[in-house]
């Protein structure tokens, strides 16, 4: 099976052992960071149900009909997202210009696994340090217990490493052995934890203050940087436009029905996130903590709250647990677009590429383990190279790979073939057309124009 893997003929291109084992992957991928962390302090700091709500809204109206689009380029292609584009640019007689996607998607990913793999170091750091018992102290010494991480290159370092090494050695085992395996067993495991926390919060923290600042609905808080904060992370949490969900399209056989299978996807992700911020919320407003507290939620307030909670040391040791299964899961999606194009590209074996690819993200990770210590006054543009990145992927790239696909899906392509892949016929194609079409790119152009300045 491995040794099959590695032949990237398109007719020779191994797929998913089921539909199932395609929505584990895609909804692996999708649920990461960015439901366990950005989501809930996203969340605390812009205003609560306000941001929830827009948040849905663009899920439903851009993130759905993209996740579609993305999936059926990738299962036309049956190749990498370069090889992907190539393909459909030759059948649809296009400009060339229109291979951006797919290195767009290569790039992005690429930058995005580099400070992804840092981040998620920092949860290893405190799944460690969670399995020992997080010991009761005041609410600063656990400001400085993350700052004295930050300021530390080989800490930072020798988890950035750990983590790579363990997603290389998912993705080394291969599509289905590797990538869908790994997922199989992650993926239930993740859902029963989150469940689990979401009945501790019923139980033995404030589950209903929690439900009120997610769920309270108070329009004068919605705002533009609010509509703007919502979009971007509508696109990060389903993984759009960087080349992992066209590779895991292009994984997929012809027999799976793509919009149901998308739709599911969309809503375990939402599911996930606002199981999460119930759970991590019920647990702030327990003990009184501040809900609004940043980037620091997940690890300054949290380890505070609970080193205060009875079973604070379980529910501690099982939430960071699943933090790191979330992040695994989409890191596995985040290698896998760069080492399938390395494999095609060059004609290298598996083993080689993911060797290769890992290598280059591993060194990038360095450069953004050091800015946050030793190479701090470095900047760019007024941002040091983790904001830079951050910057650059979620905002830029992101949202212009998302525009591209769009307005390749809906006016480049031929419109039998898209109506041939994605399956819908009738009304119902004819309305996600139109958003694909019209709504999904005027949406992405507004946040994008506001994001480089020209509205803002
Ligand atoms: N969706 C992931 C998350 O929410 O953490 C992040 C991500 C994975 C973004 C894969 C982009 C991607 F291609």
């Amino acid at each position: 099976m491995k040794n099959q893997e590695t032949a990237q003929a398109p007719e020779a291109r191994v797929h998913w052992s089921s539909r199932w084992g395609f929505f584990l992957v895609t909804v692996g991928s999708a649920v990461g960071l960015g439901n366990l962390w950005k989501f809930p302090y996203m969340t605390g700091s812009n205003g609560g149900s306000a941001f929830v709500l827009v948040y849905l809204f663009c899920i439903l109206l851009i993130g759905v009909p993209l996740l579609m689009a993305e999936t059926l380029l990738g299962r036309r292609g049956q190749a990498s997202p370069v090889g992907t584009m190539r393909l459909l640019v030759a059948e649809a007689g296009a400009s060339k210009a229109w291979l951006a996607i797919g290195y767009i998607g290569i790039m992005g990913s690429f930058l995005i696994l580099s400070f992804y793999s840092v981040v998620a170091g920092w949860v290893l750091e405190y799944t460690w340090q969670a399995a020992g018992g997080f010991a009761p102290a005041p609410k600063e010494a656990f400001g400085q217990a993350f700052s004295d991480l930050l300021a530390n290159p080989g800490r930072l370092i020798f988890w950035h490493t750990l983590f790579m090494a363990m997603t290389a050695a998912v993705v080394l085992g291969g599509v289905t052995s590797g990538i869908e395996r790994a997922n199989r067993i992650m993926m239930p495991r993740l859902f029963l934890i989150l469940l689990f926390l979401t009945g501790y919060g019923a139980f033995a923290a404030d589950l209903p203050a929690a439900f009120r600042f997610l769920f309270h609905f108070d329009a004068a808080a919605i705002n533009r940087s609010v509509l703007f904060a919502a979009m971007g992370h509508a696109f990060f949490t389903l993984s759009l436009g960087m080349g992992a969900i066209i590779t895991y399209g292009s994984y997929l056989d012809r027999a799976t029905s793509i919009p149901r299978i998308c739709l599911q996807v969309a809503v375990a992700d939402t599911l996930v996130a606002l199981l999460a911020g119930l759970s991590i919320f019920a647990v702030v407003f327990a003990q009184g903590l501040e809900p609004a507290a940043g980037p620091g939620l997940l690890l300054q307030t949290l380890p505070l709250a609970f080193s205060q909670m009875p079973g604070g040391q379980v529910v501690g040791f099982l939430f960071f647990v699943l933090v790191v299964f979330a992040a695994w899961t989409s890191s596995i999606s985040l290698l896998e677009p760069s080492v399938t194009l390395v494999v095609e590209r060059f004609g290298l074996g598996r083993q080689v590429a993911v060797l290769l690819v890992t290598l280059g993200i591993w060194l990038l990770g360095v450069a953004v383990a050091l800015s946050f210590n030793a190479w701090s006054g470095v900047t760019l543009f007024g941002l040091g190279f983790f904001d830079l990145l951050d910057t650059l992927t979620s905002k830029i790239m992101m949202p212009l790979a998302g525009l591209l696909i769009a307005v390749f899906t809906a006016w480049v392509m031929q419109r039998r073939h898209v109506a041939d892949e994605i399956g819908l016929s009738g009304r119902s194609f004819s309305f996600w057309y139109r958003v694909v079409a019209f709504v999904s790119p005027v949406a992405i152009a507004i946040i994008f124009l506001n994001v480089i300045g020209i509205l803002g």
